[in-house]
């Protein structure tokens, strides 16, 4: 009694797939009024409508999407930030999709409030992006960082600690500018350090001028960044009110 009911379902269900390779053929009066109605306008019923094909998604569409809106669009200009994506991109290690992000330098961009430092941090990772480097990237302000690796109940806090250790390119943005506290310093002296020893490739954006930012992250933290970083300090006003001014 079973057998033959699972055959004959096996053979229902044949002819679905058979249909879908089939060449299309024409059945019953119905079905060829409707050719002959087609072929007097020209249509050809034999020919069926093809599928535009698919805009290719690029990388930096797909970022696009992580990237903050203020910064969806930008363009790393100054020549120090942009000989660091040239450096990092060339280090790229080969793989199938494009050279994948290796170990190399980091970057740490300095200055006043408004200066472009968010900007041009982002600005580097759309360049690489659109230079084709496959990017597994993640960005964090320092004050995020915190909230987010904070311990909770039912949340591996280590192992969020451990994502953004890992990750091939980070950008902590604002260090220095969160509330700190002996845990956060712990915090923060795990993240560098893993990442200094490891040399992966760090952008670091901060208002703190060096001095200050020893008093703030501690000497550990502090020396570890002046090795692996390259140092870059913007300057000029704060383009958010000279923006308004003159809008
Ligand atoms: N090179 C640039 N071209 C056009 N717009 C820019 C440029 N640099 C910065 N901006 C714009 O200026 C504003 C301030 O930039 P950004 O947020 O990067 O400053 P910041 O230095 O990170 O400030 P903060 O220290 O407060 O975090 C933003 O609206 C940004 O889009
Ligand atoms: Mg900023």
């Amino acid at each position: 009694m079973d057998k033959p009911h699972r055959r004959r379902s096996r053979l229902r269900r044949r002819p679905l797939t058979a249909t879908l390779t089939r060449e299309p053929h024409r059945v019953g009066p119905l079905a060829d009024r409707l050719n002959g109605i087609l072929a007097s306008r020209g249509i050809d019923p034999g020919v069926t409508g093809e599928e535009p094909p698919a805009e290719p998604v690029t990388a930096l569409e797909l970022a696009d999407a992580r990237i903050p809106a203020r910064y969806r669009r930008a363009l790393a200009d100054q020549p120090q930030v942009t000989a660091w994506a040239d450096e990092i991109a060339r280090a790229g290690r080969p793989g199938p999709g494009g050279p994948g992000i290796a170990e190399g330098p980091s970057l740490l961009i300095a200055g006043p409030t408004g200066t472009g430092k968010t900007y041009q941090a982002y600005g580097a990772i759309r360049g690489l992006l659109s230079r084709g480097v496959r990017l597994r990237w993640d960005a964090t302000t320092t004050a995020d960082l915190h909230a987010r690796i904070r311990p909770r109940a039912g949340h591996d806090a280590e192992r969020d600690l451990q994502t953004l250790a890992r990750c091939p390119l980070l950008l902590l943005d604002d260090l220095g500018a969160a509330k700190t506290s002996e845990w956060t310093e712990e915090l923060t002296y795990r993240l560098i350090n893993h990442r200094y020893e490891h040399m992966l490739p760090t952008l670091i954006t901060t208002n703190l001028p060096t001095a200050e930012l020893r008093a703030t992250l501690g000497d550990r933290v502090a020396s570890r960044l002046a090795e692996m970083t390259e140092r870059v300090v913007l300057t000029g006003p704060d383009r958010r009110r000279h923006t308004a001014a003159t809008a």
